[in-house]
């Protein structure tokens, strides 16, 4: 028997019904926005959108679960593009050194971020691993976000990073969200190969990645392409060697210094470059040409404590498709994209409706969803938020409190807030 739905009264339905494909420049200040809207789901996916009263003539509501919206805010699940949702431990302790004026690279280059993490994430047992990542997209799916990549980084052997992927796949089949898993295998020089950096990229190309591609643990590879990190020249190798296995393509790109890692993910075809805290020119108009949506994460400058927020407003202007993540991480503990696009708004000078076709469409085609997610259209998932605002320039305005009140994944409510203040 299939399972229909009606969400009726949306005081703003953000469809952002468009082109099957990032949008680009004044394409993102469109949410295709219908008041008083409704949506018709039936078996998880949508099969109308349009004026509440057309919806209600056109579907015979008896017996069908109906949401009364009641004047809120309705639009498609957030879709968060870049995360390391699955390590071991936190840094809290981090804040206090970079309080002190310690850089996000100093701590690194001492032995401590990412590698306080790989060792930390080496040392749990899998139920460990899972158990502290299932908290986190527990939370994340509260606060809206109904798909979500994840990256594998933090054991930087083929062992604990297999162990990694597999808890991604894992979580992806026991919670109502589509996990999309990303071998990150690159995001440092493994401790075991401190002086012989080439050799770990050879390790990571030749053997770590025909292993991932044979037991179809990963859909996209990428890499931190940075000065003091992996060089232009490294990053190529392993990402072309990934490209020959099928697997799609990121970057970390130019997150604290022009690295050449925008031009670079041009060059391969990689779907999206990720960070841009200061990217060149040249990258920026090579990304344009060939597409590479840019994927800005503002709670990762807000979390080092530096100044360098990309300059969304640049990039859009000059013809980059942008999307947000949170770039959750133990430097960067953002489960929120609701906090994400607020940070867009207000560092980044994206308006709200930028700032939110950032998060939906342009996500879903950082990730190469654009057919199935990131608006509300007949035949996409019926993957739908009940935001509890009257217009959606509400969203980055009030920040610091989750403003879902219900989510929808694949037709189902998987989270709803609860009101239950005693009086
Ligand atoms: O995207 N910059 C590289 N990787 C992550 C941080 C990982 C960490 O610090 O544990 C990022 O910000
Ligand atoms: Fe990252």
């Amino acid at each position: 028997m299939s399972k229909d739905t009606l969400v009726l009264h949306a005081s703003e339905l953000l469809t952002l019904r468009g082109p099957e494909r990032a949008r680009a420049r004044v394409e993102m200040s469109d949410l295709s926005i219908i008041r008083d809207g409704a949506v018709a789901v039936s078996d998880g996916i949508i099969t109308d959108v349009g004026k509440t009263e057309s919806i209600l003539k056109e579907h015979d509501a008896t017996g069908i679960e109906k949401i009364d919206a009641k004047g809120r805010v309705v639009m498609p699940g957030f879709v968060d593009p870049h995360t390391h949702l699955v390590y071991a431990g936190s840094r809290e302790f981090e804040l206090e050194l970079k309080a002190k004026g310690k850089s996000y690279m100093d701590i690194l280059q001492a032995g401590g971020g990412i590698y306080r993490t790989v060792k930390d994430t080496r040392a749990a047992s899998w139920e460990e691993l899972y158990e502290q990542s299932a908290g986190r997209l527990q939370s994340m799916i509260a606060h809206g976000s109904t798909t979500i990549e994840a990256k594998s980084g933090y054991g930087l052997d083929m062992h604990v990073e297999m162990r990694m992927l597999e808890t991604i796949k894992k979580l992806g089949a026991d919670y109502p969200v589509d996990l999309v898993p990303t071998y990150l295998g690159a995001h440092a020089v493994a401790p075991e190969y401190e002086d012989k950096p080439d050799d770990y990229v050879e390790f990571v190309s030749a053997q770590v990645l025909p292993e991932v591609s044979r037991r179809k643990l990963a859909e996209f590879c990428d890499i931190f392409c940075e000065k003091g990190v992996f060089s232009v020249e490294q990053s190529r190798k392993v990402l072309l060697a990934a490209k020959a296995l099928g697997l799609k393509l990121k970057v970390h790109a130019d997150e604290f210094h022009s690295s050449g890692g925008a031009e670079l993910a041009a060059e391969v075809g990689a779907i999206s470059a990720d960070h841009l805290g200061k990217t060149s020119d040249d990258g920026i108009m090579a990304m344009a040409r060939k597409d590479v949506v840019g994927v800005l994460l503002p709670g990762t400058p807000y979390s080092s404590m530096t100044k360098d927020y990309s300059d969304g407003r640049r990039l859009i202007d000059l013809g980059v498709p942008i999307a947000l993540g949170t770039d959750l991480n133990p430097n960067c503990w953002n489960e929120s994209m609701q906090f994400t696009i607020s940070l867009a708004c207000h560092k980044m000078r994206m308006t709200p409706a930028e700032a939110i076709t950032a998060s939906t469409m342009n996500a879903a085609a950082a990730l190469g969803l654009e057919k199935k997610v990131g608006s509300l259209e007949n035949g996409k998932r019926a993957d739908i938020l009940i935001v509890d605002v009257p217009r959606h320039s509400h969203i980055p305005y009030r920040f610091g409190t989750n403003l879902c009140s219900l989510v929808m994944k694949d037709g189902k409510t998987v989270w709803e807030k609860h009101q239950s203040m005693a009086t």
